[in-house]
């Protein structure tokens, strides 16, 4: 059963994207066991308050925001597999975005220039994946106010705006620890985040693509290689997990280091460099 179906599915967005995918927002309530929370809460809470930079990625705002993953993101990313599989899948992730109060939320973007847009990226993409997702999948942790996620193109009943009057308010969530929120992945799903006004929100952020979409950058969860590459889930186990099967030639770490250097970001980053990217 594809997750849309399952009977506690929120679906405030209906949509049906431009490929085809039974899209909009996705809400699934309470879908972290309360002792999974509790554990990754744990470990997040014990963290210092000052975040290693994060120095693999282009866009500066990322960089101090990027807290390590913590004892039980394994089960965690386990957990969402789960639901989002068998047909979709999410590629490894080790991180939880960190907003605080002063950090005006997050900015607005979508989670994917589009199918075959790679040309159009602003942020590394070591899985290949950015131009195969079809959805976002995020869970949240922390104790915090503000930091709802909202989507200025979606009217609040969740119908797409019309685009000549895409102002006044718009849907909005403000999510607890262990919703998951999956939305499309592409426009007119753009989304960003209000400011967090007191605590700390924490978000695990994963992308998702078909299964059989999976650029053989890393295993399918459930399949007997990715079971055999976690093992027994040591931290040695999940650094190969994190390392992709091939390289991504466009996010090579020379490549990196060269758009790092030039000191481009975004859109100025994508027409100097991936012009030629398909
Ligand atoms: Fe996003």
């Amino acid at each position: 059963m594809a997750f849309y179906d399952r009977s506690d599915c929120l679906n405030p967005s209906p949509h049906i994207d431009a490929y085809g995918n039974k899209s909009g927002i996705f809400i699934i309530k309470n879908a972290i066991p309360e002792k999974l929370i509790e554990k990754i809460e744990a470990g997040l809470n014990a963290l210092p308050k000052e975040i290693e930079p994060y120095t693999e990625g282009l866009m500066s705002w990322y960089t101090n925001k990027m807290a390590p993953g913590v004892d039980g993101t394994i089960d965690l990313w386990e957990t969402i597999s789960e639901i989002i599989g068998p047909e979709w899948v999410i590629h490894p992730a080790n991180n939880y975005l960190t907003v605080r109060p002063g950090d005006n939320g997050m900015f607005i973007h979508t989670d994917s220039p589009g199918k075959d847009q790679c040309h159009l990226l602003s942020q590394t993409d070591v899985w290949s994946t950015c131009c195969i997702i079809d959805y976002g999948v995020c869970v949240y942790f922390g104790e915090y106010e503000g930091g709802a996620i909202f989507y200025p193109q979606i009217n609040p009943d969740g119908s797409i705006k019309d685009k000549n009057n895409s102002g006044g308010a718009c849907f909005e969530y403000k999510p607890e620890k262990g919703d998951i929120v999956v939305h499309s992945a592409f426009d007119p799903y753009g989304h960003g985040v209000r400011e967090v006004t007191s605590g700390t929100r924490y978000v695990f952020s994963n992308f998702s693509l078909k299964a059989i979409d999976n650029p053989g950058t890393f295993y399918n969860y459930g399949t007997p290689e990715y079971f055999k590459q976690v093992g027994n889930k040591s931290s040695d186990n999940l650094k190969f997990w994190m390392d992709p099967l091939k390289e991504n030639p466009q996010f090579s770490p020379d490549k990196i280091k060269e758009y790092q250097a030039s000191g481009l970001e975004g859109e100025d980053l994508a027409k100097t460099f991936f012009n030629d990217m398909k």
